[in-house]
């Protein structure tokens, strides 16, 4: 079964398929349209188990094949990648492939954006934080000295395709990580949405197929909708940050290392943003430990301590300030009005921050 979700952006609109075997809709796809040349990117680990079966439908394409980790979003690889492209002959008619997880994702689109000053691409995601988050939404980018994802560019692909049996090969810590990123949805935006991942986030582990792509699908749905209404985050979309801020602070402390992944990262956030909400008297008590819980049950460590023993407070506020979304010394947080409700709060006070950080630490 194959589910198609539509992107609405005007001009920019594309579809999403999710389901087993959905690659064969790139086939059609691509009958359709009259590429010179195809570009498929992807890293090691995914060329190793499933390049064979997405080359059975892309028959011709040139293969790049990156080094995989956060390290491949940079400057270099930028260019390696981009010549190794235009060495290839790259024309305005030609398509890009991004066939992996967010990393190859945000590095291709951007590449995309970029090359001849933009060509077509095509998210095929391979891990389940790309299937829900990254592949869709047009966002794209490489890190710089100064922080993750400052360089970058809003740039749509012409289609998303999320065949379920990319994602066997996942390993279960990166299953759980975009996990996180599902989850949220709940939080912000859909409470019945949260209320089903409880009752059946069990058998999403154990890999049950229709549980995942009803999971997926709902996913990609409610960050289809939020983007189709506010592309380039000048509101609404910022609500997908939820849990962000905080875990971006671990994040940057941890050097982007394996010590915490991204959506492990963000599901503790989520806890601390969540706490926040508690002390502005926006969620109650019950709300606060029904999201803690579930966390919890799901695998995440939400106890920093338990990540890293002694947590340097002032390197954390540091990293706080570096945020994109916040303006000065203004803080801005995404904190839950109730649960399937996020709202943006502006102009925090820094001691709104540091308690939250004293209750945790
Ligand atoms: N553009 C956006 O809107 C957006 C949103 C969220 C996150 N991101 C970015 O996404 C990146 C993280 O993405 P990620 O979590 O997918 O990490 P990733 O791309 O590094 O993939 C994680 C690991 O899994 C491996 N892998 C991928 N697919 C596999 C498969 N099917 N089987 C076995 N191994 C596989 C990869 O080789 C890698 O080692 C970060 O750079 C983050 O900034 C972007």
């Amino acid at each position: 079964m194959k589910n198609k979700i539509q992107v609405n952006l005007g001009q920019r609109s594309y579809d999403i398929v999710i389901g087993k075997n959905s690659v064969e809709y790139l086939s059609e796809f691509l009958a359709k349209k009259n590429y010179s040349k195809i570009f498929i990117i992807t890293d090691e680990n995914v060329a190793k188990h499933h390049l064979a079966r997405l080359e059975a439908f892309v028959p011709q394409s040139e293969k790049i094949v990156v080094k995989a980790g956060e390290k491949t979003k940079s400057f270099q690889f930028l260019e390696t990648v981009c010549e190794e492209i235009l060495a290839k002959r790259l024309d305005r008619k030609s398509l890009i492939i991004a066939f992996g997880g967010g990393v190859v994702g945000d590095l291709s689109g951007f590449i995309s954006s970029i090359l001849l000053r933009g060509v077509d691409f095509i998210q095929v995601p391979t891990t389940l934080l790309a299937a829900v988050d990254s592949s869709v939404g047009g966002k794209t980018a490489i890190n710089s000295k100064s922080g993750k994802n400052l360089i970058g560019s809003f740039y749509q692909p012409q289609l998303v395709i999320c065949d379920l049996d990319f994602l066997k090969t996942l390993p279960m810590r990166e299953l759980k990580a975009g996990y996180a990123e599902v989850v949220k949805y709940g939080f912000i935006y859909d409470e019945k949405f949260f209320e089903f991942l409880e009752k059946n986030y069990q058998k999403f582990f154990s890999c049950d197929e229709e549980i995942l792509e009803k999971i997926i699908t709902r996913s990609c749905e409610i960050k289809a909708e939020i983007v189709g209404r506010d592309e380039k985050e000048s509101g609404e979309r910022a609500l997908l940050n939820f849990g962000h801020t905080f875990g971006h602070i671990f994040e940057t402390e941890t050097n982007y290392s394996d010590e915490i992944l991204h959506g492990e990262a963000v599901a503790l956030g989520m806890v601390m943003a969540a706490k926040m909400s508690q002390n502005f008297g926006m969620i109650v008590e019950k709300d606060f430990l029904r999201i803690r819980s579930h966390l919890e049950n799901a695998g995440f460590t939400i106890d920093p301590k338990k990540i890293r023993q002694n947590w340097d407070q002032k390197n954390l506020i540091n990293h706080l300030f570096k945020d994109k979304k916040n303006e000065g010394q203004n803080l801005t947080f995404i904190l839950l009005e109730k649960i399937g409700e996020a709202v943006i709060k502006k102009s925090v006070d820094l001691r709104n921050f540091e308690k939250v950080l004293a209750e945790f630490l």
